[in-house]
């Protein structure tokens, strides 16, 4: 497919992107169950970091479901392809010299791997929202459990279709024992002690 496409090399690099912008690119990756509460925790981040004068992007599974990715179902090839785009993207945003926020189910081990694999050493960060399933179907802030159990919803994560959870993920967020608040601030103490930002 790429035969007689030859790779354009800019002037203005990464490192310019990132010396303007005082801060070291990565993709925080949010992954686990619906309702888990990926969202919340990124969006809890997000403002933080604007506050401490940080340049994010947040990619949010629904809305990227609304646009770029609306072709794609919940069959296991369509969450491969999911997530094999959203990589795409979070490689052109942390290139862009941004701290990148993904909020994706992300259900398969290897589609997380073959994304931190394309990123550069240390790049992704993977953050794993662990929710018990228990919790995630009481909260239900959809109704989608719900639909789910009535058989109105086939290939429900954690129902019909598989979730498999990070095995060492760099930051593990149980949102059943932590306040949003402090599970932002443990997200932005990472950052910190990694020298992502100051
Ligand atoms: S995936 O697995 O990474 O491709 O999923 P993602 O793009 O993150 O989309 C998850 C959101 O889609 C809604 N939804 C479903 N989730 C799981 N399984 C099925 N079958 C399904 N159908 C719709 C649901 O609102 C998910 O949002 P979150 O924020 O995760 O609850």
């Amino acid at each position: 497919m790429t035969e007689n496409i030859v790779w354009h090399h800019h002037n203005v690099t990464h490192e310019n992107r990132c010396k303007q912008k005082s801060q070291k690119p990565c993709v925080l990756w949010f992954t686990g169950l619906s309702g888990s509460g990926k969202s919340t925790v990124a969006n809890a981040v997000e403002s933080l970091l604007l506050e401490n004068g940080n340049h994010s992007y947040l990619l949010d599974g629904d809305n990227i479901r609304h646009g770029l990715n609306k072709d794609l179902s919940f069959s296991e090839d369509d969450r491969v392809e999911n997530i094999r785009r959203i990589g795409e993207v979070t490689k052109l945003f942390t290139d862009a010299g941004l701290i990148v926020l993904s909020a994706f189910i992300s259900p398969f081990k290897a589609d997380r791997q073959q994304v931190r694999e394309l990123h550069g050493v240390g790049e992704f960060v993977e953050v794993f929202v662990d929710t018990p399933l228990e919790v995630c179907e009481q909260r239900d802030p959809k109704g989608l459990y719900k639909k789910a159990r009535a058989g109105d919803i086939k290939n429900f994560t954690g129902l019909d279709s598989p979730y498999e959870a990070p095995e060492a993920p760099e930051i593990h967020l149980k949102t059943d024992q932590q306040s949003v608040d402090k599970l932002a601030q443990q997200v932005l103490q990472h950052l910190r002690d990694n020298g992502f930002i100051s």
